[in-house]
């Protein structure tokens, strides 16, 4: 196993935007991600955390890890994990095109000046409409590759056991390896091997610039926050070498995720999902997301021996979920209002007080 955890449950990432305007983590967020550590999830995943003081942060109130004021906040979250036996990793976030509201800079970047398919989340904030993104240049590159590798320093620093590049649902990472976003002449955009290599490149840089203890890890997928189709146009070729790539880079782990893990999601008619195309490419270590729920949990646990697997809504309408699964009580489903109209944890907190839901 990759990391020392208790048990197999995990927290997925779910963004709440609920840390205050300047992306400073609150005491809310520390309840927030200690209950699901009481509640016998063995490793939590953060919410995306934006990297950088220019075009990272997606999300009004999304925390970020980028200045000692915001990494100091986290210190006390990770502490109180910590404290109720569970592991952290945080999970670090590139928005990319789907820059929904921002700080520091007016104008995303993402590979090829695309926008998304679809409408901004209103979960995540009302905004009129997608931002017209600037094709990234190399400056804009390399200094979102700095704040990767800066942030990953500071999440070791602070007591994470861990982070995960998110490189899935349409964000920066994810967006090179898109043929939708990604219409690039350079070294990074054309073939599959150039598409993959600025992830790479950022992967090889965190893996370098923290302990080889700290666990470096990566989240892939095909679909988008408003895309379930896309689809690499390799089919699963495009699986096979992405993951074979990112071992030989040096990931710990690969957590995948689809809208449910057993999803056939290649083009070219392949068999496999994306969690087997790991399991039988590389030894890195798994997680394995989409859809899991206490009527399927026994069986994906079964078909893959080596893997964590996590949970998101089924997490939210259930913090304790492993404890009441391991003592077959009943699991509640997500009840979308509890996230609206905004997905933060004060409209969670009430609408529990309202339902009468610890
Ligand atoms: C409210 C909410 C916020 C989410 N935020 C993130 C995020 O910050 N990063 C991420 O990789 N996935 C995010 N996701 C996706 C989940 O991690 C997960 O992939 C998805 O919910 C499917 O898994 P599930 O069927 O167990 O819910 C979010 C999902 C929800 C419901």
């Amino acid at each position: 196993m990759f990391i020392d955890v208790p048990n197999r449950f995990t927290v997925a990432p779910m963004t709440r935007t609920s840390a205050d305007e300047h992306g400073v983590p609150t005491e809310l967020m520390g309840d927030y991600y200690e209950r699901f550590a009481k509640g016998g999830f063995g490793l939590v995943i953060t919410e995306g955390v934006y990297t950088d003081d220019r075009a990272s942060q997606g999300y009004a109130n999304q925390p970020g890890i980028m200045n000692a004021v915001q990494a100091d906040a986290w210190r006390g979250i990770v502490e109180r994990i910590h404290a109720a036996g569970s592991k952290a990793i945080m999970q670090l976030m590139h928005a990319g095109a789907q820059m929904q509201h921002n700080n520091y800079v007016d104008q995303p970047i993402a590979p090829s000046a695309v926008q998304p398919k679809g409408e901004p989340l209103s979960l995540y904030g009302d905004v009129p409409g997608w931002l017209e993104p600037t094709e990234a240049t190399q400056s804009d590159l390399e200094h979102a590759l700095n704040g990767f590798v800066a942030s990953a320093k500071k999440a070791q620093e602070i007591g994470f056991d861990g982070v995960e590049l998110h490189a899935a649902n349409g964000y920066l990472l994810n967006e090179f390896l898109s043929t939708h976003f990604n219409q690039r002449n350079d070294e990074f955009g054309g073939s599959l091997d150039k598409r993959i290599d600025y992830v790479e490149q950022v992967v090889r840089a965190v893996r370098a610039a923290v302990s080889d203890d700290f666990v470096v890890g990566i989240r892939i997928g095909q679909i988008t926050v408003t895309d379930n189709d896309y689809q690499w146009p390799e089919g699963e070729t495009a699986a096979v070498k992405l993951v074979r790539v990112l071992a030989e880079a040096g990931v710990d782990f690969i957590h995948t995720t689809d809208t449910t893990v057993d999803r056939k999601p290649f083009a070219n008619g392949s068999e496999k999902t994306l969690a087997e195309v790991v399991a039988t490419e590389t030894n890195v270590g798994l997680i394995i997301n989409g859809g899991i729920d206490e009527a399927n949990y026994a069986d994906y646990a079964a078909q893959f021996p080596n893997a964590l697997l996590a949970l998101g809504k089924k997490a939210l309408a259930n913090p304790d979920f492993p404890e009441r699964f391991k003592a077959g009580d009943t699991l509640a489903d997500l009840d979308f209002q509890m996230l609206l109209p905004k997905a933060t944890l004060e409209n969670e907190w009430k609408w529990r007080a309202e339902q009468g839901v610890e």
